[in-house]
């Protein structure tokens, strides 16, 4: 049992999780990541596309239609950076940091300029495609025009792009190639063959081929090709991306490995290794993981995870990126929380997991 007092009332932290997230959705459309902590006042396309999804799912479907629109204007306003990547990987020509789609950009649309960041991360844009597929279904109204030439683009970017190592969902590891990403991209053009004319089967077969081949090691999914360790992230590969069932034989234990070497202490670290803040236990992944126990019907131990969640909420209702609980490498907390000051709060993705979770747990 987790000892952390509740600090803000549970019967409210829905209300105010919408709140936050309303809050920080910029004129344009964009969800910032989080506001108060300078790094993150951007907007990613992986946690804007799960919140977007989240709107939808509680019916803010207008919130989530003008993310999708913001999204769509970032692709369309950059299809040359899609051309060139395209001509340049089918030249095997190397690609440099100018020739990728970037994973943020500033709340206006616009690159952020000044910082050098891990920009080449595929991952959120699968998820973009396969949040688009989902708003489709929750709103049952056809996509505007200039979502689905930017969605276009972007599956054409995935296809011939998709075998390249890239940053991974957590920013680090760029010469890997990570399962969760590949995933993200299968569910993303599965997606987009739902909703468009195009046709992804090939491109879906090699990815699921090439998971099940490299991405797995002793019955159980690894982090990365190479690696013998499990990612929370992994998750991914059946919540909600579908490359396999939830149920699948090496779910399952991938599973298993999650909870016992990740799980232990309430929350959910990112993987066992991680030293980002000291390596702490994350909100989001606590909801991930509730939700992907909705899955396959282990109703009580998602409710456990909420409840873990809502005791992260700070006396006004936020919630943190990830909390110093059972760090993995204590001696790396302090110089984070020096060199970019306490963790991010509120994360908004953390918000938008919480309610996930409610959605899925039908309260
Ligand atoms: C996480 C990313 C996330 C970003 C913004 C990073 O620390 O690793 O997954 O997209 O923060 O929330």
């Amino acid at each position: 049992m987790d000892p952390t007092p509740l600090k803000f009332p549970p019967a409210k932290l829905s209300q105010r999780s919408l709140e936050v997230i309303l809050e920080n959705q910029t004129p344009y459309g964009s969800f910032i990541a989080s506001p108060n902590f300078p790094t993150y006042r951007y907007c990613w396309f992986r946690d804007g596309s799960f919140i977007a999804y989240v709107m939808n799912l509680v019916g803010k479907h207008e919130s989530a239609a003008r993310f999708h629109n913001w999204a769509a204007t970032v692709v369309n306003e950059r299809a040359i950076v899609v051309q060139r990547a395209r001509a340049k990987a089918q030249r095997d020509e190397l690609l440099t940091s100018v020739d990728y789609l970037h994973t943020r950009y500033s709340p206006d649309g616009s690159e952020v300029i000044g910082e050098e960041w891990p920009n080449f991360q595929m991952d959120g844009f699968g998820t973009w495609l396969w949040a688009l597929g989902e708003h489709l279904t929750l709103t049952g109204k056809p996509l505007p025009r200039a979502w689905e030439r930017a969605a276009g683009l972007v599956a054409d970017y995935l296809t011939e792009l998709w075998q390249h190592p890239c940053y991974d969902c957590w920013e680090e590891y760029p010469d890997k190639m990570h399962p969760h990403t590949l995933a993200a991209i299968y569910g993303g053009l599965k997606a987009h063959s739902r909703f468009t004319a195009y046709d992804h089967r090939e491109t879906m077969q090699a990815i699921a081929a090439f998971v099940r081949k490299w991405s797995s090691t002793e019955g159980h999914f690894v982090k990365f090709i190479g690696s013998n360790m499990v990612d929370a992230s992994l998750l991914g590969l059946a919540t909600p991306y579908r490359l396999v069932e939830p149920d699948d034989p090496l779910m399952l234990p991938t599973v298993s490995h999650i909870e016992q070497s990740l799980a232990q202490g309430g929350g959910v670290h990112r993987y066992s290794t991680d030293s980002y803040y000291g390596g702490g236990e994350w909100v989001l992944l606590a909801g991930w993981l509730g939700w992907y126990y909705t899955e396959v019907g282990r109703y009580d131990q998602a409710k456990a995870m909420l409840e873990w969640m809502e005791r992260q909420a700070d006396e006004n209702g936020r919630l943190p990126e990830q909390v110093p609980a059972n760090l993995n490498d204590p001696n790396n907390y302090e110089p984070w929380v020096k060199r970019w000051g306490p963790s991010a709060k509120p994360l908004l993705w953390s918000h938008a997991m919480y309610l996930l979770l409610r959605h899925y747990l039908s309260l």
